[in-house]
């Protein structure tokens, strides 16, 4: 079994690379980030505060969360309802990474995230792959960039499905979710001092994806 590991902030190029990378490999894409999106997105839909941890615990065992692949893109349903597109919205984001703090949320979609990696080869992506999901893969990698670059990549992106956000209220989002991110008790983002680190600031994601597979061929 092979497994890729693929950790960084919000809006590094992650997902756009272990997309690529998955496809050329010829391996399954996991983008856990969705899991969280979907239960954020329940939590809303919901009413619930979703900071608050006796409230999400309380509707996440009703949470049926199911990851299917159509023509090997990857859909997210929740509760049988394909929320693949549903979950990009700019309001998830921020929910998400509030839901992501709950280590009972945490516990329930690193689960799944383990089943999937032990049954196929696979490239996850994430914020704690590398150190608490899968600390033993095969390949871990760290990727990042500035948090303005990150900031104008994730406007673009959003510009492009016709949603209107500013850039200073996306950059002020992006610091916002880092500091959560990498400041949670329990499994937090963080860079292992086993993973490549790949500052992507500069690249394009071509020479991303060259050096992801160089290193993967060297090993
Ligand atoms: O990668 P993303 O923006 O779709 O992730 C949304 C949120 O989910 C992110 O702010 C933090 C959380 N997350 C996490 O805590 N652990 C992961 N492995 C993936 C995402």
């Amino acid at each position: 079994m092979i497994n890729i590991a693929i950790d960084g902030p919000a809006g590094a190029g992650k997902s756009t690379i272990a997309k690529e990378l998955a496809k050329r490999l010829n391996i399954t894409y996991l983008d856990t980030g969705a899991m969280y999106r979907a239960v954020a997105l329940k939590g809303l839909n919901l009413g619930v505060d979703v900071n608050d941890e006796a409230q999400v615990a309380a509707f996440l065992p009703s949470v049926d969360l199911d990851i299917r692949y159509k023509d090997g893109v990857q859909h997210v349903y929740l509760d049988g309802e394909d929320v693949s597109t549903a979950i990009r919205e700019h309001r998830i984001s921020r929910a998400a990474s509030d839901v992501s703090r709950i280590p009972a949320v945490r516990l329930k979609l690193v689960e799944m995230q383990r089943d999937l990696a032990s049954k196929y080869d696979s490239v996850l992506d994430g914020r704690d792959i590398t150190s608490y999901v899968l600390p033993n893969a095969n390949y871990k990698f760290f990727i990042t960039a500035s948090p303005e670059v990150r900031a104008r990549r994730r406007l673009l992106e959003l510009e492009e499905k016709g949603e209107k956000v500013d850039f200073s209220v996306l950059l002020e989002d992006i610091k916002q979710r880092d500091y959560n991110d990498s400041h949670r008790p329990f499994a937090p983002l963080t860079r292992t001092e086993d993973s490549v680190f790949i500052d992507t600031s500069d690249l394009s994601i071509d020479q991303v994806i060259e050096t992801v597979l160089s290193y993967i061929k060297e090993k």
